[in-house]
């Protein structure tokens, strides 16, 4: 799980949020398939609404524009972010991500790699709604502040804990990635982290960065499938 922050300003919050209440809400239900509709208790903006629309294209603009998204993610596809919102009670329970998804209204299918939470709610909003992600190392649990993401493995197990107080508002998407495997994308993660920490770092020569610059991108050019 990778927290990357600040993807939206506090100028941008408020207006996603104001512009939210405006748009027509509608059961999370809807757009559940099978066994993850039996767990889901959440509402969902009308994605054929235009101004959902504008939203999603202007959060599409925002993750392009973050180079810790990027590395991280690797992006392909992205399928266009969806706004959902948590009342008193709701929840959704332990499930995962559907493999393939259809993009709406074109014939297009793309692969769930990485999953993505934005949060639009401040921390002191709302209580319970963590993000829970099940790992090998154990269970990780979430309340990003508003403005910053986490991406997760789209195969993980993962639910959101019941709100008890408040309101929970987010965006949510999933991204295909250049690179399917995650453990060789979070290796390529690693290794470009590393490669950044090293620019400006006066032991280190240009001609030592260009060199490491060359690994990563042969990596990539080997591994990553377009
Ligand atoms: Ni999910």
């Amino acid at each position: 799980m990778i927290l990357i922050p600040g993807i939206l300003s506090r100028e941008d919050i408020a207006s996603f949020r104001a512009r939210l209440q405006a748009v027509p809400w509608q059961d999370g239900r809807r757009t559940a398939l099978g066994m993850s509709a039996e767990v889901k208790r959440n509402q969902q903006a009308d994605a054929g609404h235009p101004e959902v629309q504008a939203l999603a294209n202007t959060l599409l603009a925002r993750f392009g524009e973050t180079p810790l998204l990027v590395s991280a993610a690797l992006p392909q596809r992205i399928f266009p972010p969806c706004f959902n919102r948590y009342g008193v009670g709701e929840t959704y329970g332990l499930h995962v991500d559907g493999a393939i998804m259809r993009i709406p209204a074109t014939s297009e299918v793309m692969r769930s790699d990485v999953s993505l939470t934005l949060a639009l709610s401040d921390q002191d909003a709302y209580e319970g709604g963590e993000l829970v992600i099940a790992t090998e190392f154990g269970e990780q649990r979430v309340r990003p502040n508003a403005g910053d993401a986490v991406i997760y493995p789209s195969g993980s197990l993962h639910r959101v804990t019941p709100v008890t107080r408040g309101e929970r508002l987010a965006a949510i998407c999933w991204i295909q990635s250049l690179v399917a495997d995650t453990q060789l994308r979070q290796t390529l993660f690693a290794l470009d982290q590393s490669i950044q920490g090293l620019v400006g770092n006066e032991g280190v020569s240009r001609q030592q960065l260009d060199g490491l610059h060359h690994v990563y991108h042969n990596l990539i050019r080997q591994f990553a499938s377009v």
